[in-house]
């Protein structure tokens, strides 16, 4: 398939895809029918109507898929968004959640210790060189 055969579908124009005679959903910006799917799935048929007329990314990431899955999935592709509708792909999303949890945990060095452990550090100092 040429790139310019791709078909192209709108997030909107999806929206009413979900029932079990016709179930699409969004991964990544990559359109899916899983219609015939639906009774094959190993997370059961609710879970793909749950999310069908929807962008489901999350909710498959959150499963954990294995690789076996992800190869799965290319056999249901039916397109892919158009541009307008595409959001920015997870490798992105994913270093800003860890960018994230980096500032909420913090390091040593920006946490409340650093400054306690330089001030010990420097209170002994004093009081050895000039005590
Ligand atoms: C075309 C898309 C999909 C394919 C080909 C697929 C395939 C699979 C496969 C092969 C498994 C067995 C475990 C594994 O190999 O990882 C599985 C489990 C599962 N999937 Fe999917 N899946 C798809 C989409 C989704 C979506 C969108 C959701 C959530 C809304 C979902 C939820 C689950 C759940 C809950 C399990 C069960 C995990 C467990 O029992 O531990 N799947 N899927």
């Amino acid at each position: 398939m040429s790139e310019s055969e791709v078909k192209k579908f709108t997030r909107k124009g999806l929206t009413e895809r979900n029932t079990k005679t016709d179930a699409v959903f969004i991964i990544e910006n990559i359109v899916y029918d899983v219609t015939k799917f639906l009774d094959d799935h190993p997370g059961g048929h609710e879970v793909l109507l749950n999310v069908a007329g929807k962008d489901a990314s999350e909710d498959f990431d959150d499963v954990g898929h294995s690789t076996d899955a992800k190869e799965m999935m290319k056999k249901y592709i039916i397109g892919e968004l158009v541009e307008e509708d595409k959001v920015p792909t997870k490798r992105k999303q994913y270093k800003w959640s860890e960018t994230d949890s980096q500032s909420k945990d913090g390091s040593f060095l920006t946490s409340w210790k650093f400054p306690v452990v330089l001030g010990l550090v420097m209170t002994v100092l004093y009081s050895y060189l000039f005590g």
